[in-house]
């Protein structure tokens, strides 16, 4: 009865929020300037004191003679047609939606020269997931202004990390992505740390309203494999919501999450994978004898990725097990722990479009500066699950719920929160900038989720608002 009651309660509460986010406006919540770079005295004591403060502008890569891969991405109002010949309104990159698949090596050094031709609200290009300098992390009103149409802007970083990101605009993040403004991006390791003989990408993509698209296609897609070959499929999850991702037809194991990889993964078999908004997950199967793999969607049938010939695999049951990384793959050491010494430690309270009860510049930032160790504990008290994303660092998922990580360590750029789920993250300050840290259900970031991780001494010539026409979110 009273467990009941709560529940209404909730259910209540969970309905007001719900109508509270879909009634905010695009624009309509952003001042008209904000400086993303001053929340702080201790900065302020830092400029003023003179010396050290720096523009996250002059944080660039510096010269190398690293081998440089180039690509123009020209953004534009266009439409799609699709495999079912219907033309759909789409603003793409090169014409199409996900933009060309930039493909590139570990250690290159980056160049995109990124064209608005016609976007009227204007564009930007955030590499999700990638360590880059601040002034090339492409976030409207922090590190760049919005780029109008008929304007341009490159961007220049060194791949360092091998593995799987995207990318997407920033501006107005959760309208443009769902337009359909982004793309995949590999970074191919020197080495590879698994054998497999064939690679894909996959983007999973609604949009607009109703196109659930597979790199670009309804109905799902159609990838080569012949049998014995060992394929190493990555998955983009660039929706807003959560997918539950079944392999059929073989057993796999979970190479990869956000790019890094894991150490001595288990091969397992009939497991549901959660993959969070923004998030990646690499998985590696061998293809069987006779018949297909099929890497699907538990809820959205044209989220179907169907490998080789032959008869179709059996499915999963709904109620299989659900993919467990806390307890996957195998531990080493890395002298990153729960108990190790913190300089800072932060708390951040998510309820269903809010963190610690606040939103967008009102959260104040996480300070930090550089070489200090950092522990956040997130807690997710109420709503929709949240993929809580933070740009410019890799973190070390520490613990869930209490307990430590007992399987491979899990480094990351964002966490997928169920309600009340409790992670700690730790990372190390080590690229100075003005950092956005906000959940990648890109509505909950427009309704308020979406903060900063600012280092000390690290100003913006910039500014969010409606005076400059950046808006982040
Ligand atoms: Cu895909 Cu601010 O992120
Ligand atoms: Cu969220």
């Amino acid at each position: 009865m009273r467990s009941n009651l709560i529940q209404v309660r909730n259910m209540a509460r969970t309905l007001l929020l719900l109508i509270f986010i879909s009634t905010m406006g695009a624009c309509g919540k952003y001042p008209d300037e904000i400086n993303m770079g001053a929340h702080t005295h201790h900065q302020k004591e830092n400029s003023m004191g003179g010396g050290n403060a720096v523009s996250c502008s002059n944080l660039t890569e510096p010269p190398s003679n690293a081998p440089v891969k180039s690509f123009d991405l020209t953004a534009a109002k266009t439409f799609v047609r699709l495999k079912s010949e219907k033309m759909v309104k789409a603003w793409t990159f090169n014409g199409t939606t996900p933009g060309p698949e930039l493909r590139v090596r570990e250690g290159d050094r980056v160049v995109v020269k990124l064209t608005n031709k016609n976007i009227e609200e204007g564009v930007t290009i955030h590499w999700h997931g990638v360590v880059l300098p601040c002034s090339q992390d492409g976030v409207p009103g922090v590190t760049q202004d919005v780029v109008r149409p008929g304007e341009q802007y490159t961007y220049e970083f060194v791949a360092k990390h091998p593995g799987t990101y995207w990318y997407h605009s920033h501006q107005l993040s959760s309208e443009q992505v769902k337009r359909g403004l982004i793309g995949r991006l590999i970074v191919e390791p020197k080495e590879k740390t698994f054998h497999y003989d064939r690679d894909y990408a996959v983007i999973l993509q609604r949009l607009g309203e109703n196109e659930y698209l597979t790199n670009g296609q309804e109905g799902g897609l159609k990838l080569e494999a012949t049998p014995g070959e060992t394929v190493r499929l990555r998955l983009i999850n660039a929706y807003n919501r959560v997918q539950w991702m079944g392999v059929a037809g073989a057993s796999f194991q979970v190479v990869s999450i956000d790019g890094h990889d894991l150490n001595e993964p288990d091969v397992i078999q009939n497991e549901w994978i959660p993959i969070g908004g923004g998030q990646r997950y690499d998985i590696l199967f061998t293809m069987p004898d006779n018949g297909q793999v099929r890497v699907y969607s538990k809820k959205q049938k044209d989220w179907t990725i169907s490998l080789g010939k032959g008869r179709a695999p059996k499915k999963l049951s709904k109620h299989a097990k659900i993919f467990d990384f806390t307890t996957y793959g195998t531990p080493k050491e890395d002298g990153i722990s729960p108990d190790m010494h913190f300089d800072r430690t932060y708390d951040l309270v998510l309820g269903p479009a809010d963190i610690n009860g606040k939103r967008f510049h009102d959260i104040p930032p996480i300070i930090v500066k550089e070489g200090e160790w950092v522990k956040v504990r997130i807690e997710h008290k109420l709503g929709a699950e949240h993929p809580m994303h933070l740009h410019g660092h890799i973190f070390k998922i520490l613990t869930k719920n209490g307990k430590p990580l007992s399987g491979s360590p899990i480094y990351a750029d964002s966490v997928l929160l169920f309600q009340g789920d409790v992670y700690e993250i730790a990372f190390q300050a080590n690229n100075p900038g003005l950092w956005m840290e906000h959940c990648h259900n890109l509505n909950h970031a427009a309704a308020g989720m979406s903060m900063m991780v600012n280092y000390e001494g690290v100003t913006t010539p910039f500014r969010v608002g409606t005076k400059s026409g950046n808006f982040p979110d």
